[in-house]
């Protein structure tokens, strides 16, 4: 039976047993019942999954985006019931942040420069306020391991790096993208696209797996991405960079492991997607 709680407190006095975190704005979907299963898989059948339901508006720069974003909290605890969650935690606003939401005594945690390219270019402040709130979940929760969807990989990329340097005791796990029978990423936003956007935003990750398949240089391979995307939407970047997103490629590499990123906008909605990317040296 999955217990629903709204309280900080009541999440911090539960304990004792290992405890996985999976933390969500709800609107759940196969993507984030894949982040449960990986954390009981981790935490065995006598640990506790909690998954946190909360639109966090410290990340969200529009507040028409935020208006809008699905909030569908009946149906995500039957998802969670079904799929064995210990416990849904779903705070209020003001449970989470007490002193008003950009109140002139509000304490965040700022990302590094990763924190203002590709998404944080295009939505500043976004990942301070992901950061901000994950490290509160994680403060709250005192989870032994919490999950991530490699489809947000710099936020995934962004929140290991604050783990690792500010010292937080949990294992940050990074899970594969789930992708509809046509290849799409799943996410909440696909669906604000109509028919004909959905059809088109297919071609996102088609124009990625394409980029993967080319032999030749990663500039080839992001061209002919470029290729198959001419005519999708408008596209925000299109970037390959390195493991742990340090560096973009640089052409004159002849040996590259990294990520190649796309963010586009169909019709007003942003949709984002990555896969791995490399070239071998020869010698
Ligand atoms: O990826 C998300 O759903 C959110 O950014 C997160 C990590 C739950 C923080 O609000």
């Amino acid at each position: 039976m999955t217990e629903l709680i709204h309280h900080v407190r009541e999440l911090t006095r539960l304990s004792g047993v290992r405890r996985a975190l999976v933390p969500t704005m709800g609107a759940l979907h196969q993507g984030h019942l894949d982040l449960v299963n990986a954390a009981r898989e981790k935490v065995g059948p006598t640990g506790e999954v909690v998954l946190s339901i909360f639109v966090n508006p410290t990340q969200f720069g529009d507040p028409a985006d935020l208006e809008k974003y699905p909030r569908t909290l009946e149906t995500d605890l039957e998802k969670c019931e079904a799929q064995g969650v210990d416990v849904v935690f779903a705070p209020t606003v003001g449970e989470m942040y007490p002193e008003g939401i950009g109140s002139p005594h509000s304490i965040s945690v700022q990302p590094g420069p990763l924190g203002s390219v590709l998404e944080g270019a295009d939505r500043p402040g976004h990942f301070a306020g992901v950061l901000t709130v994950v490290c509160k979940f994680l403060n709250i929760a005192q989870p032994n391991c919490a999950f991530f969807g490699e489809k947000d990989y710099q936020q995934l990329t962004l929140i290991s790096q604050m783990v690792q340097q500010l010292n937080f005791p949990v294992d940050i796990v990074g899970v594969p993208t789930r992708r509809e029978p046509d290849g799409l990423a799943m996410s909440s936003r696909n669906a604000f696209l109509n028919s004909e956007q959905r059809e088109q935003a297919a071609t996102i990750s088609r124009a990625l797996f394409a980029a993967q398949q080319v032999q030749g240089t990663i500039r080839e391979k992001i061209d002919t991405a470029e290729s198959v995307l001419r005519g999708v939407g408008n596209t925000s970047y299109l970037v390959a960079m390195s493991e742990g997103l340090v560096r973009e490629y640089d052409p004159g590499e002849v040996a590259f492991a990294g990520r190649l990123l796309y963010a586009g906008v169909l019709g007003n909605t942003r949709l984002i997607d990555n896969m791995a990317i490399g070239i071998e040296s020869d010698t």
